[in-house]
């Protein structure tokens, strides 16, 4: 399979005992910057994910003023918690960017969750690239081109695979077709949850 120019998969980055470690970062994050649902722009049509952020910014989105980045979290007021180091080192060794990344988006994936086709565009940094951390259940992972109408593959993502989408490839359109049920044991009640670290700011 040929990923466009651009987008890397590393499977099974994290090691096992490494998937636990960032899973018990993400549940201290999450205890202090709850799971939010985001709606959409314009229509406030929930997302089925649920959502929160770590980083000196976070991505929000509701009915009102739409998908941004903001230093706190929209329904405590409280800045967000500081990315876990782990994450940072993954970033340090994988991006290959100078500057570290400021957002790091927490997805929490019900196992009838999905997520629909888009581009990462709302950060003012295109050079830096997107990474992403896959925890818990395979999903079905889906890449396309720069335009909505090219062709797309999919490929699964398991628990400890990074994806890089930079370079050319920072902007293609991606989405999440399904979680499969029961493929990890990672997460105790199913699920998966996956973390994007961005640079927002160029
Ligand atoms: C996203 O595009 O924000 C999430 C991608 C994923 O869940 O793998
Ligand atoms: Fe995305």
């Amino acid at each position: 399979m040929q990923l466009p120019n651009g987008i890397r998969h590393l499977p099974g980055y994290l090691d096992r005992p490494a998937q636990e470690a960032l899973v018990e970062a993400i549940r201290a994050v999450v205890a202090d910057a709850p799971l939010f649902t985001p709606v959409m722009p314009g229509t406030g049509k929930e997302m089925s994910v649920r959502m929160t952020n770590c980083g000196s910014l976070g991505w929000v989105t509701d009915k009102q003023r739409g998908y941004r980045y903001q230093p706190t979290h929209p329904v405590t007021g409280r800045p967000w918690p500081a990315i876990p180091s782990q994450l940072l080192d993954f970033w340090r060794d994988v991006a290959g960017y100078e500057k570290p990344p400021e957002a790091c988006l927490v997805n929490f994936y019900s196992d009838d969750a999905r997520m629909g086709l888009h581009q990462d565009r709302d950060e003012q940094d295109l050079k830096a690239p997107v990474l992403s951390v896959s925890l818990g259940n395979t999903c079905l992972f889906r890449v396309g081109g720069l335009s909505r109408k090219d062709r797309t593959l999919s490929f699964k993502l398991a628990s400890g695979d990074i994806v890089v989408l930079g370079g050319e490839g920072r902007l293609c359109f991606h989405g999440v077709d399904r979680i499969y049920p029961a493929t990890s044991t990672l997460l105790k009640s199913g699920g998966r949850i996956n973390l994007t670290l961005r640079r927002v700011q160029p």
